[in-house]
């Protein structure tokens, strides 16, 4: 469920209609719904009542700091993958001790840093990042929690490009090998081992995967007890997948996924954290943006907007399907129209949709992007010199700028002609 919906006779964000919005920072521009942010990571939240839990948004999903601090002060962590998004984080005033640090290449500057300001735990990769970590706590006079993350070598079965819990993939140290590099782990200083983390990937539709691999997690937790270590903590990764075609079968939803959790690693008395993103972050966005040319090629039709792959990447990148919808909503009975949506950049590749059936639309309208809050603002680039697009939250019947759109002068001025050119 989400909080974009036509009303008298037009989309709304919540309480505001996007028109208006429009007319206020132009096209086109990221929307973001507040309730829907709140309203999915409570339903995290609940997915795991009754074991003790930190819901970790991934803020890889969309790291806009008014949305950190929206979900913060609901209590959530945050799951960080570079000094960048650590730094964004405590930015937006989440605390060091609701942060944990994924990632397969920290840098000694990172660990620092994060080690400085408070951090939650470190997931550790591989064993050499486990020595360097070991390194710079010890040099900074402290021990630090860690995790360290397995690879289950489970399929995710979702697009090869976002699946991560393959042998093949770069992520985590091999469970076969997990005894050993565990055993490595106890004897570093300044490492406190006290858990096991997995991800397995993302856009997961299917349950199965997520149950093949917490079950290898109970196993090795029983295993890693025995062998003598403390286990306390398990950090089950994120993954679940949203519904990014209205028409097809709806994806298990968080509750589901609890349900998992509780039957594969309930009974092992661990503290259980995850990291969604996708789920909690995708339906609470649209990307709005303008028709600007309505053209007849040899057999089809092409609407041209403005919005590219540079401010939404995920169709040129996945072949990633998101609805689009006129702003305006259609007169019920109207005739659909069929084109092939693209954007202002000079590659084909700048394809949103081909042959997509859609409402009829004419220059000047406004159309949305279905969701599109999740890995749409935070890969945008300003690839054919296009400034990025601005953000705007709405909350109720209010909407603010969230990250305004740059000037030409601001995107241009970055640039340093040496002098002796
Ligand atoms: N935890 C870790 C360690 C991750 O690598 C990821 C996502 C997550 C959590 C969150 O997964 P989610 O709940 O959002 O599925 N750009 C791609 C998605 C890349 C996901 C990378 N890792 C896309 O647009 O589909």
């Amino acid at each position: 469920m989400d909080h974009f919906l036509y009303r008298d006779g037009e989309l709304y964000a919540e309480d505001v209609p996007l028109r208006e919005i429009a007319a206020t920072v132009g096209a086109p521009f990221y929307c973001y719904s507040a309730a829907t942010f709140t309203r999915h990571f409570q339903l995290f939240d609940e997915a795991l009542d009754g074991m003790e839990h930190l819901v970790c948004y991934a803020m890889k999903a969309n790291s806009n700091q008014a949305i950190l601090k929206l979900l913060g002060d609901q209590g959530a962590g945050m799951d960080v993958v570079s000094g960048g998004e650590y730094r964004r984080a405590r930015a937006a005033r989440v605390p060091g001790d609701r942060i944990v640090f994924s990632g397969v290449g920290k840098t000694e500057d990172e660990m620092r840093v994060a080690i400085e300001s408070g951090i939650r735990q470190f997931n550790i990769e591989s064993e050499p990042e486990m020595e360097v970590l070991s390194r710079v706590a010890t040099s900074m006079g402290t021990e630090v929690p860690v995790t360290i993350r397995v690879n289950p070598d489970v399929d995710a079965k979702t697009h090869e490009k976002i699946a991560t819990g393959k042998a093949e993939n770069k992520f985590g140290i091999p469970i076969s090998r997990a005894s050993e590099v565990y055993a490595l782990a106890a004897n570093l200083p300044g490492l406190k081992v006290i858990g096991i983390d997995v991800h397995i990937g993302s856009q997961l539709v299917d349950l199965d995967p997520f149950r093949l691999a917490f079950r290898k997690v109970a196993d090795l937790t029983e295993q890693l007890r025995a062998e003598g270590h403390e286990i306390t903590r398990l950090d089950l990764g994120g993954g679940l997948g949203i519904p990014y075609e209205r028409s097809n079968a709806d994806p298990p939803l968080p509750r589901d996924f609890g349900q998992v959790v509780r039957e594969e690693v309930g009974h092992l008395g661990c503290e259980i954290e995850i990291e969604p993103g996708r789920l909690i972050a995708g339906n609470a966005g649209v990307l709005v943006s303008e028709v600007i040319y309505v053209k007849q090629g040899e057999d089809r039709q092409f609407l041209i907007l403005d919005a590219a792959m540079n401010d939404l990447i995920r169709p040129a990148m996945y072949g990633a399907h998101h609805d689009i919808l006129p702003v305006k909503e259609p007169a019920p009975g109207e005739e659909p129209a069929t084109y092939d949506i693209v954007g202002p950049v000079c590659e084909s590749g700048d394809t949103f949709a081909k042959h997509r059936q859609m409402p009829a639309v004419g220059v000047g309208d406004l159309v949305a992007f279905r969701s599109a809050g999740a890995y749409g603002a935070v890969m945008a680039s300003e690839y054919n010199s296009r400034p990025m697009i601005p953000e705007v939250l709405v909350q109720g019947d209010q909407f603010a700028v969230i990250r305004p759109r740059p000037t030409f002068d601001e995107m241009i001025n970055r640039d340093i002609i040496p002098s002796w050119l």
